[in-house]
């Protein structure tokens, strides 16, 4: 019988976040400079995924910085079917896609959330620092040329909004796939770029597309709430203004072998450490048990923002 983990409100938690390096090549604006701890290796990595998988973990997203500049990304994917992680799915730039997505979907891989913040190559510079989207947007194709699943992720900047909409919204009718809208979340040092509330961003995709139909359809299994605009379906991540903590089913593992249970919060336990220390894999995973079930409630990011950090260094 499976043992999920519980946190004390009841939130059942079987989706694992593993950043496998918190390198990338691009330098999205509202992403970087932040502090970064490096990468474990391939083996190291799969021992601390296969210390978890047992406590209930049925679903791996595997992470960056951007995952693909992890050595061994396909053999990280082999290793965790091996385990048995039932639904596999990674979250990439795509820039490095092209020839990488064959050999993931061999060893197991199901999908892929693309970060897609503009197609144009002018807003595409601007928004990932210098970079042209042609690399991105062919690796995008080669993955849904081969069955691969894939979901757009777009980090709506006020600045930008409108066009950024616009581009990604006909990117995703072109290749009728979902694409979901990202309220900045305010982690890094780019204290000035400022993001756009879910509302606002409703009103405008009304004004622009007709009112939304409910969608029926379930596209993973994160904080998205999913409607469809204009035959689109479009997912809508409100982190700050449509706070969705109560429902949270994740953890995360950073790529230097710690557990966080919030991203927001602090809290953390080093299990790279703990192995290193010769404490057992049971003892280990009491010791998990226990820090899950102290999970922190919600992120408060209302008051404070997490100045020093990317997303990547607080686990993808
Ligand atoms: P699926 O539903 O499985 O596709 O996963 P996902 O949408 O959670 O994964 P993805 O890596 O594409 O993350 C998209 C966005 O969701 C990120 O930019 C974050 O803004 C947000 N997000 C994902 N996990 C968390 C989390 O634990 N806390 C918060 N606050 N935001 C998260
Ligand atoms: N706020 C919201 N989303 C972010 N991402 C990166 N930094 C932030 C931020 N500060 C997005 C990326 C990627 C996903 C993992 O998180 O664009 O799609
Ligand atoms: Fe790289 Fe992702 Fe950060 Fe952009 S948001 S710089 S693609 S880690």
């Amino acid at each position: 019988m499976k043992h999920s983990m519980v946190d004390r409100t009841g939130r059942i938690i079987d989706y694992l976040r593993v950043s496998v390096t918190d390198a990338c090549n691009y330098r999205c604006t509202y992403c970087g400079p932040g502090k970064t701890h490096g990468s474990r290796s391939l083996e190291q990595m799969l021992h601390l995924c296969s210390i978890l998988q047992p406590l209930g973990v049925d679903t791996v997203r595997i992470t960056g910085g951007e995952p693909l500049m992890f050595p061994s990304i396909a053999a990280f994917v082999t290793g965790l079917s091996e385990m048995g992680i039932q639904k596999l799915t990674m979250t990439t730039n795509a820039s490095h896609l092209a020839s990488h997505a064959g050999a993931l979907k061999k060893a197991g891989l199901h999908g892929i959330n693309a970060s897609l913040d503009a197609t144009d190559s002018s807003l595409f510079s601007t928004l990932s620092g210098g970079f042209s989207p042609g690399p991105t947007l062919d690796g995008i194709q080669k993955a849904l040329d081969i069955g691969l699943a894939v979901k757009l992720n777009c980090v709506l900047l006020r600045e930008h909004y409108h066009q950024q909409v616009e581009q990604v919204m006909e990117f995703a009718a072109f290749h009728a796939i979902p694409v979901r809208f990202i309220e900045l979340m305010p982690i890094g040092a780019q204290t000035s770029l400022q993001g756009v509330p879910t509302a606002e961003l409703l009103a405008f995709l009304t004004e622009e597309y007709g009112i939304a139909q409910t969608s029926y359809l379930s596209h993973g299994k994160g904080p998205a709430e999913y409607m469809n605009f204009a035959g689109v379906e479009v997912g809508v991540i409100g982190a700050l203004s449509r706070c969705f903590c109560s429902g949270c089913n994740r953890l995360r593992l950073t790529s230097n072998g710690v557990l966080r249970s919030c991203l927001y919060h602090s809290d953390n336990l080093d299990v790279y450490a703990l192995l290193e220390q010769g404490k057992t894999e049971e003892e280990i995973q009491q010791m998990i048990r226990q820090f899950v079930y102290e999970k922190p409630l919600r992120h408060d990011f209302t008051r404070q923002r997490i100045q020093d950090y990317t997303l990547a260094s607080l686990g993808g």
